[in-house]
């Protein structure tokens, strides 16, 4: 039996296929996670809405490490992750769906370790490759057994928000080597690496980023493209859920924190 998270993001609130799961607030060191928990094919599933009911908790104001640490406290060992991108790459157009392969962190206030306490000490998780290579392929191996446009790489720039950012500031990003930006996938990423748990994310594309859109953004219209796409997420949602073959990669995020003595809950 797989143990698999699901942190679904703009759009992707309770996805049909979790009907019949048991809501239940997981106390954490760090505050509580609401977590909706069931199993399908064969495989224990828990999923967390990012935002919360409602989609009331902006991006920095997420509470990323209770979410994580509740995942791991329920025994959860692969982490699938949605979230809405604007595209600064002219290939990734809006309803696109995109698995990241890096990212570049830009967040500014936000809390991004476990290890800040000096009962836990000092410790540098290696985060070369942030995306599991084994989830990637799974999620890629998903989507190419379907109709839905997809890029199999992409770097994404996460920033703080919860504004959306400036011309010059995409400018610059692009000239880095960014293909998404978004505002949840750091330190979301980081947290499951420091807790032992695989992770990958699939963001879908609702808008070009700014000044290269030729309209003001809104929320507005990212609601509304992720609507459009929310069927084809859910179709992927269960798609990898069900995937339970091995693909010919092999990762290390179960001992990420080998040298320093393992993730302890
Ligand atoms: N910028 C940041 N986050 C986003 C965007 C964007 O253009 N679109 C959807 N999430």
């Amino acid at each position: 039996m797989r143990k698999i998270g699901i942190i679904g993001g703009t759009g992707i609130y309770s996805p049909e296929a979790l009907s019949g799961f048991v809501e239940k607030i997981v106390e954490t060191p760090y505050g509580q996670a609401l977590c909706n928990i069931g199993e399908m094919a064969g495989n224990k599933v828990v999923f967390i809405t990012r935002h919360g009911v409602g989609h009331k908790t902006p991006p920095h104001k997420v509470n990323y490490r209770a979410n994580i640490w509740a995942l791991k406290s329920l025994g959860i060992e692969e982490i699938f992750a949605t979230t809405a991108v604007g595209s600064l790459n002219p290939e990734m157009k809006a309803g696109h769906f995109v698995v990241c392969d890096n990212a570049l962190d830009f967040t500014k206030s936000r809390i991004n370790t476990f290890y800040d306490t000096p009962e836990r000490g000092v410790a540098h998780v290696d985060f070369t490759h942030p995306y599991c290579p084994v989830l990637r392929q799974k999620v890629i191996n998903c989507l190419k057994q379907t109709d839905i446009t997809f890029h199999d790489h992409g770097v994404y720039v996460c920033t703080e928000g919860p504004r959306f950012e400036t011309a010059a500031e995409i400018k610059m990003f692009a000239m880095l080597g960014g293909d998404l930006v978004g505002m949840t996938n750091l330190p979301e990423s980081l947290l499951a690496r420091e807790a032992e748990i695989c992770y990958t994310n699939c963001s879908i594309v609702t808008n070009m980023a700014a000044g290269i859109s030729p309209i003001p953004l809104s929320h507005k219209e990212v609601v509304e493209e992720m609507a459009r796409s929310i069927k084809n997420m859910e179709k992927l949602i269960t798609a990898f859920i069900a995937y339970n073959e091995p693909v010919e990669v092999e990762c290390g995020c179960a001992h990420a924190m080998a040298e320093f003595g393992g993730f302890k809950l």
